[in-house]
């Protein structure tokens, strides 16, 4: 069995090395335009050309849990597209927008102004039930999430394609429930994929339905943001904050207003990282449990795209 490993902005060295220790029989090398034909390829955002002269993969391995990128590419109809399902993801997830929440909801943002001022002063304690927290996207990520956030006794919302129960979590789905989820939260939290349904899906229409003193978190994607629509309806004060991990073009420019806006606080696309070690092993399970013809989890539909 050959694999080929071609990844944008990473090192393919040291993930041919864990991909060697977990599958020793297969023939593991960076793929280079004109190599020959492999059975799998493990990638993140890999050229057309790749795809072009390897029409005969069985798995195409993304090192990543959104394929929104991989799916602009032409891949042959037989070759099965595969997400890495959590590997470490949802853990980090649950960590960031639990610190974002708490931030903005002990207000620890102005306890820190005000320390540098050398001020001593007290906020009012405010009510959780104030502050029903809405995750769009119900996956692998959103209920983990969900989970985490209804632990601190926060009322947590979830809005997806299809019903689902979870624990803890009134949840909402499809186009039809759409307003009543959005009118029913206050702090709203992006966890969808990226595909044509969801592209511009934050704006100021949807902003505009949550409840008095929005928060919006944004760690899926940049393009479900129609970014212009942010900075007026926090200066009209019709959202609170937004705390954005995710941007129509990364790395953010450094003369872009998000970075020095008050009300906003910006991350570098690090809410999740891919962790390498899970990562291998995981998807070396995934190519074994494939060559044995086995169920493989993961797997993308093109069509849905995600
Ligand atoms: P996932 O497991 O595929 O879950 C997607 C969820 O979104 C599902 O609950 C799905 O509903 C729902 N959904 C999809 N289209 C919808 C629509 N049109 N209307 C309503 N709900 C819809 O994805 P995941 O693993 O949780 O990841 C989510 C996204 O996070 C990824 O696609 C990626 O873009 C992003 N991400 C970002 C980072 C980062 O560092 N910033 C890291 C990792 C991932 P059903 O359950 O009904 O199918
Ligand atoms: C990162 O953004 C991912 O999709 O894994």
């Amino acid at each position: 069995m050959k694999i080929i490993v071609s990844l944008t902005d990473n090192r393919p060295e040291p993930w041919i090395e864990g991909l060697k220790a977990e599958l020793p029989d297969a023939q593991i090398e960076p793929w280079q335009p004109g190599a020959a034909q492999a059975d799998h390829a493990v990638v993140w955002v890999p050229p057309q050309q790749l795809l072009d002269e390897q029409p005969g993969l069985r798995g195409l391995f993304n090192i990543g849990a959104g394929v929104d990128a991989l799916l602009k590419l032409k891949v042959p109809a037989h070759t099965r597209i595969v997400r890495l399902d959590d590997a470490g993801m949802s853990v980090q997830m649950a960590e960031y927008v639990c610190h974002t929440l708490i931030r903005h909801f002990r207000e620890f943002d102005v306890y820190e102004a005000d320390a540098r001022e050398g001020r001593w002063s007290y906020r009012k304690p405010k009510l959780r039930r104030d502050f029903p927290v809405g995750i769009m996207g119900l996956g692998v990520l959103g209920e983990r999430v969900a989970k985490a956030v209804a632990q601190f006794g926060f009322p947590v919302l979830g809005w997806s394609r299809s019903p689902k129960a979870i624990d803890g979590v009134k949840v909402f789905s499809g186009e039809a429930q759409f307003d009543e989820f959005l009118s029913s939260t206050r702090v709203l939290v992006n966890l969808l994929p990226l595909t044509e349904a969801t592209r511009g899906i934050l704006n100021r229409h949807t902003l505009g339905k949550l409840k008095p003193g929005g928060y919006l978190i944004s760690i899926a994607r940049g393009a479900h943001m129609v970014e212009d629509d942010l900075i007026p309806m926090l200066d009209a004060g019709q959202l609170a904050g937004a705390t954005l991990d995710v941007f129509q073009v990364e790395p953010l420019p450094a003369e872009h207003p998000f970075w020095r806006h008050p009300k906003i606080v910006v991350t570098p696309h690090a809410s999740a990282r891919t962790l390498r070690e899970e990562s291998i092993s995981q998807i070396a399970g995934k190519i074994r449990a494939m060559e044995q013809g086995l169920p493989v989890s993961g797997v993308v539909d093109p069509i849905r795209g995600y």
